[in-house]
């Protein structure tokens, strides 16, 4: 157990050069990036009422399931507390305050931190939401945390995080599109641009895994073995509503999300795809055996979740969420 803690702070310092060296391409300038309030009225100014009232008009439109999953997926983005907590225990992360990947982790957090901000400050003036019934959730889904499987292994962590930026970032899109053609403009621009932040984050993350397999192959391939077997779970899994049990309400949430086509089982094969292919899982060399068998059930997976999605009815049992007026 020491010799594994041991070797992966070593790897962990290994790669931090090749981090550093990147994180200006992964993370934007503070001063320049886009900020929520480039999106939202602006109350100092005299048109802030008729600005909010067109914002209204226009979230009118939206269908019930997608004001259901743009909620699930803003108390996921305000749960970041429980991220970055849990990324600071990470192995080698937190061993030096001051060190590179502190560095990462509050600068990731800083840029994600915009995303629930700006997400919670639109559905809160689009008159749609019970706010207090999504602020509980919240509240809830923060003291709840997650439990994702990786332990402190930065290995399953980068591979979890990977995984799940892009699916985030599938996400955030497909609400982008369906809220143009539902006629809200505003937060479609809104969702665009959030989902193009989780497109670099995945960027990183991915990178960071890559870097890893130069180093320490055998180990990466058990890493993301081990994390397909468990399932990749969605950060929001203990997600409640007043009164419910923890995790009760996330299976609402999937469902309207998989009936919309937000985010469904396909996607989660196209994204174990592209991240077999990214990370050139087919030509890894230096494999020892078990590796060599871990590669095959990761190769072979894919198909494998195909078949099973495909037989995978839609969800057709509407849900009334509290969250929701009317
Ligand atoms: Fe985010
Ligand atoms: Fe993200």
């Amino acid at each position: 157990m020491k010799f594994f803690e041991e070797k992966r702070k070593e790897v962990m310092g290994h790669i931090e050069k090749f981090m550093l060296e990147k994180m200006t391409e992964y993370l934007k300038p503070i001063d320049t990036i886009w900020q929520p309030s480039d999106f939202l009225p602006d109350a100092s100014r005299s048109t802030f009422f008729s600005e909010i009232k067109e914002l209204q008009e226009s979230a009118k439109g939206l269908s019930y399931d997608l004001v259901a999953v743009l909620i699930g997926d803003t108390i996921t983005e305000e749960a970041l507390p429980t991220y970055e907590s849990w990324l600071t225990m990470v192995e080698g992360v937190s061993d030096n305050e001051e060190g590179g990947w502190m560095k990462w982790t509050r600068h990731w957090t800083a840029e994600e931190n915009r995303h629930g901000d700006l997400l919670n400050k639109y559905l809160y003036l689009s008159g749609r939401v019970d706010m207090r019934m999504m602020e509980v959730s919240t509240q809830y889904l923060i003291a709840d945390g997650f439990d994702i499987g990786t332990g402190h292994d930065p290995y399953r962590n980068f591979i979890y995080t990977s995984f799940q930026e892009l699916a985030t970032n599938v996400s955030h899109r497909r609400v982008a599109s369906q809220a143009k053609k539902d006629g809200d403009t505003l937060l479609s621009k809104m969702c665009g641009v959030i989902a193009s932040d989780e497109a670099r984050h995945a960027k990183a993350y991915k990178y960071f895994i890559e870097k890893i397999f130069e180093v320490d192959p055998n180990e990466a391939m058990l890493a993301f073995e081990d994390m397909m077997r468990k399932k990749i779970v969605m950060p929001a899994h203990f997600l409640r509503e007043v009164g419910l049990k923890i995790g009760q309400t996330f299976g609402h949430f999937t469902d309207a999300a998989e009936r919309l086509g937000i985010y469904t089982a396909i996607d989660y094969v196209d994204i174990l795809r592209e991240l077999i292919e990214d990370w050139h899982i087919e030509s890894a060399v230096d494999l020892k055996e078990d590796g060599e068998k871990a590669r095959d059930y990761i190769i072979n997976l894919p198909n494998r979740l195909l078949r099973v999605a495909e037989r995978m009815k839609n969800p057709m049992l509407e849900y009334k969420f509290s969250w929701i007026h009317g």
